[in-house]
């Protein structure tokens, strides 16, 4: 065979399709496991949503459509950004990509060059370092520790930025520890950015509607620190906050130069996004919001459950997290000992696969995401099923010799 590309030596299979791998398999051997390990919503696509795309294939609407999204979803786009986060954007300053993740990957390919600096609070998603390494760039993650809430500290970042620093990517409310700042701490951030001028930065905002405290209210970078925005990318989109992430729609709204830039790579690789997925988002974005707040009752509610759940889990501690639908437990206390089942837990990692195969819960371990000893924990599925994995999860931790 010839030999394949070096480059995706660097994208190894990511750690939450390992594990579902494995709880698929021992499902499929009668096993009844509890799977906590992806991030997707359990509610379906808002109905109007679905009748608006299948009206749009109906009506014809089946062409290769503009590289950088139809004008119906760039307006209903630019309108989002106005109502929801006091950002204004003309036209050629918004994009509309197959999903959050490929307009996030568009905006690195946009801005790194081979050897550039891509500072990456860490723990993160794991799709960032990736991305970063595949367009050449250097992965350079900072530690946004427990005892500072997950989130980034403005000396910390200071620190990480050289003169090869490009970009620096936030996302928040974070995947995976559901981290939010506040206004007076993006402040910090932001000064920070704003004496680095040779920095671009991404703010993936893909979490934006799930935030739970009535104390809290969330702000997005370029809207907190306007002196920066016009080096601001900021990215959303439709998967969580309407739950569909199966139709594969994101956007961007920022500087006209980098969206330019962004919609010359995407029409390289794509001729366009599904013409139908993009009628199904203009429902979503103009659609009843009503059922967001609905739905972000409900997943408040499973947070709440969760974190109260494994607070009482001998050798776990779980911090609320402000938003998104992941809690990120220490399980510090459980390290150094061994499973009932005679397994030695060393690692997160290693507590992740004895919970699954003893507990038959699936979890994804911190390390995963750049920060151990935790886990990742989704609460995207419905209470019954989380109050058993919790009861599971503290049998099993009980259970540790
Ligand atoms: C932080 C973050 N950004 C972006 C995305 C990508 O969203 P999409 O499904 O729209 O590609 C995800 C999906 O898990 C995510 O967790």
């Amino acid at each position: 065979m010839p030999a394949l590309a070096e480059r995706l030596g660097a994208a190894p299979v990511a750690a939450t399709v390992t594990m579902t791998i494995r709880a698929r398999a021992l499902r499929a051997a009668g096993a009844e496991v509890i799977p906590l390990t992806i991030g997707e919503p359990d509610f379906p696509t808002p109905l109007h949503a679905i009748e608006a795309g299948y009206k749009a294939a109906l009506a014809g609407q089946t062409k290769y459509p503009p590289q950088d999204g139809t004008p119906a979803l760039k307006e209903a786009v630019r309108k989002k950004f106005r109502r929801e986060n006091g950002l204004e954007f003309a036209p050629d300053e918004v994009m509309v990509g197959n999903g959050g993740k490929q307009v996030l990957y568009d905006a690195v390919m946009a801005t790194v060059d081979p050897g550039d600096e891509v500072v990456i609070p860490r723990p993160c998603w794991t799709a960032y370092p990736l991305m970063t390494k595949l367009a050449g760039g250097v992965p350079v993650s900072v530690s946004c520790p427990e005892n500072n809430g997950f989130k980034l500290r403005a000396e910390d970042l200071e620190a990480a930025i050289t003169p090869r620093t490009k970009l620096l990517i936030l996302n928040l409310p974070n995947n995976p520890t559901g981290a939010a700042c506040t206004r007076a701490e993006l402040a910090e951030i932001g000064a920070v950015i704003s004496r680095h001028k040779q920095l671009w930065v991404v703010a993936d905002d893909m979490y934006e509607h799930l935030v739970y405290d009535d104390s809290f209210s969330l702000v997005t970078l370029a809207a907190a620190v306007p002196d920066i925005a016009d080096r601001v990318v900021t990215v959303a989109g439709v998967s969580k906050t309407y739950a569909m992430t199966g139709w594969r729609i994101g956007f961007a709204g920022g500087p006209r130069a980098l969206i330019k830039a962004m919609v010359n790579m995407q029409g390289q690789v794509t001729a366009g996004v599904s013409t139908v997925g993009q009628a199904a988002a203009v429902a979503a974005l103009e659609g009843p919001q009503e059922l967001v707040a609905e739905r972000r009752a409900i997943y408040r509610r499973r947070r709440d459950l969760v974190v109260a759940m494994l607070n009482e889990a001998p050798g776990i501690t779980c911090r609320k997290p402000e938003g998104a639908f992941y809690v990120y437990p220490n399980v510090g206390g459980c390290i150094g000992r061994t499973s009932a089942g005679g397994r030695p837990i060393a690692t997160d990692q290693d507590f992740a696969q004895a919970l699954l195969e003893e507990a038959h819960v699936a979890v994804v371990h911190g390390a995963a995401f750049g920060m151990s000893p935790y886990l990742r924990i989704s609460y995207a599925t419905d209470e019954a099923a989380l109050t058993e994995a919790c009861r599971r999860i503290a049998e099993f931790t009980a259970g540790l010799r």
